[in-house]
C-alpha cells in the first residue's frame, strides 16, 4: 500500500501589507493586530498546533520583525514579571514561543500568495504541509485543520476549506467547482477559479484560508503564471492539480483509498465543507464583530462587559414611542 506521510509543517504567509488597516498598520504588522490582548497571528498558530502540527514557517517581509519577536523570548519581561510574582503574566508571555518550532522567511517581493508559499519550498522539502492565511482564523471548537488533515491522509492529494457565502460575495475568493464524494463534508474539487465575476462564478462555495498541499504544488507554483492582479495565485496551482487529477485519472493509486484514491503524481484537490466558526479578522467590520463575540465570551472580561455592552445599546436606541 502507497504510504502517505503524516503533516508535521504549518505555513503562514504574513507578508502582505495590510493596507485596510491603515494608518494603524504603517508600522505595526496587520497580523499583530490583538483580538482583546492576543495578536491575531498567535490565534492561527494556535491553531495549527491543536491539529497537531509541530513546526511554523513564516513567510513575512520588510516591517514585519514585531512577529518575529512576538515568537521569541523577551527575557526582560520575564524577569519584571517572574521578580513581581506574576505567573499569569509569565505565562502569557512565554506561550507564544513555547508552541512550535518556527522558522521564518522573507518574500523579497510582493508577488502573490503562490509565490509566497513557494518561498516555503526549501524548508518543506518533499512533504505535505498545511498553508494557513493570516487574515483569518477558525474558532477553537471548529478544528476545520484537523479534519482537513484526516481527509488527506484518505484521499491524499491536496485539501481546500470551502465555506458556502451569498452568491454577491464569491468575487472576493477562489471558488471551487464541487463533485459530492461518499462523505458528507468531503466533496471532489474539479476546478477553481481566483475571484470570479458573480455571474461567471461555478458556485458559491469560497476557499477559506485554510489548505493541505502537496508538495507538487512547488513544481506547478514554478510554472504557474501571474493571474488574477497580476499575482501567481495559489488557487491558480491548484487548480492545476484539480484538472491534472482528472486528466490523469486512470492513474490514481489504487490500494491507498480505493475509489478516490490520490493520483499518482501528487495531484488531485478535495475540499472539506465547513460549517463551524470563522472570523475574518482582515476586514474591519468583522475584526470588529469578532473582537466584540470575543469580549462576550471570554470569562476574564465578559461578567463587567457585557452589562456594559447592553446599557450602551439601549442608550442608543430611540425610546419607546408611548
Ligand atoms: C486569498 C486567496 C483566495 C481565498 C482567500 C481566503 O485571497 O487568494 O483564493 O479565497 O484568500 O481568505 P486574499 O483574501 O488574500 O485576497
Amino acid at each position: 500500500m502507497a504510504h502517505i506521510p503524516a503533516v508535521t509543517k504549518a505555513v503562514i504567509p504574513a507578508a502582505g501589507l495590510g493596507t485596510r488597516f491603515l494608518p494603524a498598520t504603517k508600522a505595526v504588522p496587520k497580523e499583530m493586530l490583538p483580538i482583546i490582548d492576543t495578536p491575531t497571528i498567535q490565534l492561527v498558530v494556535e491553531e495549527a498546533v491543536a491539529a497537531g502540527l509541530t513546526d511554523v514557517l513564516m513567510i513575512t517581509a520588510r516591517g514585519k520583525t514585531a512577529i518575529e519577536d512576538h515568537f521569541d523570548r523577551n527575557l526582560d519581561l520575564e524577569e519584571v514579571l517572574t521578580a513581581k510574582g506574576d505567573e499569569a503574566g509569565l505565562a502569557s508571555i512565554t506561550a507564544s514561543n513555547r508552541m512550535a518550532a518556527m522558522h521564518f522567511v522573507r518574500q523579497g517581493k510582493a508577488l502573490g500568495l503562490g509565490h509566497a508559499v513557494l518561498c516555503a519550498a526549501e524548508h518543506v522539502g518533499d512533504e505535505p504541509f498545511a498553508v494557513l492565511l493570516g487574515d483569518d482564523f477558525i474558532d477553537a471548537r471548529d478544528p476545520l485543520l484537523k479534519r482537513m488533515l484526516e481527509v488527506r491522509q484518505q484521499y491524499g492529494g491536496s485539501i481546500v476549506a470551502l465555506m458556502e457565502v451569498d452568491p454577491e460575495q464569491v468575487s472576493a475568493y477562489g471558488v471551487a467547482t464541487i463533485k459530492p464524494t461518499d462523505a458528507d463534508d468531503v466533496v471532489a474539487v474539479t476546478d477553481l477559479v481566483e475571484k470570479p465575476a458573480v455571474n461567471e462564478a461555478p458556485s458559491n462555495w469560497i476557499v477559506v484560508g485554510r489548505y493541505v498541499c502537496d508538495p507538487a504544488i512547488f513544481d506547478v507554483l514554478r510554472d504557474t503564471p501571474p493571474g488574477r492582479g497580476g499575482e501567481i495565485q495559489l488557487t491558480d496551482a491548484l487548480r492545476t492539480l484539480a484538472r491534472t487529477d482528472r486528466a490523469y485519472g486512470a492513474n490514481r493509486v489504487n490500494g491507498v483509498n480505493g475509489a478516490n484514491g490520490a493520483a499518482a503524481d501528487g495531484g488531485g484537490v478535495h475540499g472539506v465543507l465547513f460549517r463551524g466558526r470563522r472570523y475574518d479578522t482582515g476586514k474591519k467590520l468583522e475584526y470588529l464583530q469578532t473582537l466584540i463575540q470575543f469580549a462576550c465570551e471570554r470569562p476574564d472580561v465578559a461578567p463587567e462587559f457585557v452589562p456594559w455592552l447592553r446599557s450602551y445599546l439601549d442608550s442608543l436606541s430611540p425610546a419607546p414611542s408611548r
